[in-house]
């Protein structure tokens, strides 16, 4: 499977430079999140639209706009899609382009840093419906992925939190030097480094495995109980604190399991601290109602969830756990 050609620019200007010479003549739309629009000052003749982004816009009645703009901009397959944004924006417009004619060419510039690291990268797009978040969905790799880490200077303190605790994750499954660069006094003095490692974490996970078969599910570590935390607080936790605690339980469950060394437990507690994030949750909603959101994650069957632990760092294993064993953890501690 090709990945996506990814180039690091070093500034807006740059990145205005890096932008026009993938467009070169070609036929064009760029959708930039409107948040972006007075940050981001980019050549005139562009060919602009910008774009209302939040969660709850996160549906198929975007991508019927962003579809009508690319038809009506007389778009075709040898076209080129343009996405700036966050998460949102990369997701909408990545389903957008797969699906246009069967896919035009797709190049994503992610604003946030959880889309730095993550989300632009490996192909999954999605939208959410009533039947639930990101349900409807693609694989589509991006032809290019432009990175400027200017983006992040405009960055909330919760965004930035929500990226770098992905890189802690690529840290933990594949290069532990990143986890070096971030539990530092500022990790934002590394920031460059740290995503060009993350990043590259996760393009040899995907290498191997774009379709979510195998070894691309080590990607969900911390997520499985993330996803159960976020739904159960109705998502007034954030994804990055949600993710951290669902880490930091994996680490606790592998340390009874593989003898995990507790430093690898008490170093990422230490940040989470430092940071004012939580380092645990108290469930809400009732153990049978927990046990349905489980149920309906596309990693389980028979009541048993592939489930992604670590053996130490850099060693991630897939384990078959029952869900009552998850939910003993979780709610018993
Ligand atoms: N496809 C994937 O593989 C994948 C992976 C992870 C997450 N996601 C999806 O990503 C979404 C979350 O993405 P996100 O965390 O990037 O959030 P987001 O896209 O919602 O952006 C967060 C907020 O920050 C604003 N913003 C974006 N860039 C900014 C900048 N540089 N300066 C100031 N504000 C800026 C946005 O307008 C928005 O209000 C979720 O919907 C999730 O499902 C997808």
């Amino acid at each position: 499977m090709k990945l996506s050609e990814i180039d690091y620019s070093n500034n807006f200007n740059d990145l205005d430079i890096d932008l026009k010479n993938y467009i070169n003549t070609d036929n064009h739309v760029v959708f930039l999140d409107s948040n972006l629009s007075s940050i981001l000052n980019l050549d005139e003749n562009l060919n602009i639209f910008e774009i209302d982004i939040n969660e709850s816009t996160k549906g198929l009645e975007s991508i019927q706009k962003l579809w009508a703009i690319m038809f009506d901009q007389s778009l075709d397959r040898n076209s080129k899609v343009i996405g700036i944004g966050g998460g949102v924006l990369s997701d909408l417009v990545g389903f957008a382009t797969s699906t246009f004619k069967r896919g035009a060419k797709l190049c994503l510039i992610p604003s946030t840093l959880l889309g730095m690291v993550d989300a632009a990268h490996g192909g999954k797009n999605g939208f959410n419906n009533d039947y639930g978040k990101n349900q409807i969905g693609t694989f589509f790799i991006p032809e290019k992925i432009l990175i400027c880490s200017e983006f992040l200077d405009s960055l909330s303190e919760n965004e930035l939190n929500n990226g770098i605790i992905e890189s802690i994750k690529a840290g933990l499954l594949g290069d532990r030097t990143i986890l070096d660069l971030i539990y530092v006094d500022n990790f934002m003095k590394n920031i460059d480094e740290i995503i060009k490692k993350s990043v590259k974490v996760k393009n040899s996970i995907l290498q191997n495995d774009i379709e979510e078969s195998n070894e691309r599910m080590f990607l969900n570590l911390g997520h499985t109980i993330g996803h159960l935390i976020e739904k159960d607080s109705d998502f007034s936790v954030s994804h990055g604190q949600a993710v951290a605690i669902g880490i930091l339980k994996g680490l606790e469950i592998a340390e009874t399991k593989y003898h995990l060394d507790n430093n690898v437990k008490h170093q990422f507690e230490d940040f989470l601290n430092k940071k004012s994030l939580k380092t645990d949750y108290k469930f809400s909603n009732d153990i049978n109602y927990l046990k349905e959101i489980i149920s309906n994650d596309k990693k389980v069957s028979n009541d048993v969830i592939k489930f992604v632990l670590i053996q130490d760092i850099e060693k991630p294993i897939l384990i078959d756990l029952h869900i009552n064993d998850l939910l003993e953890v979780l709610i018993n501690g």
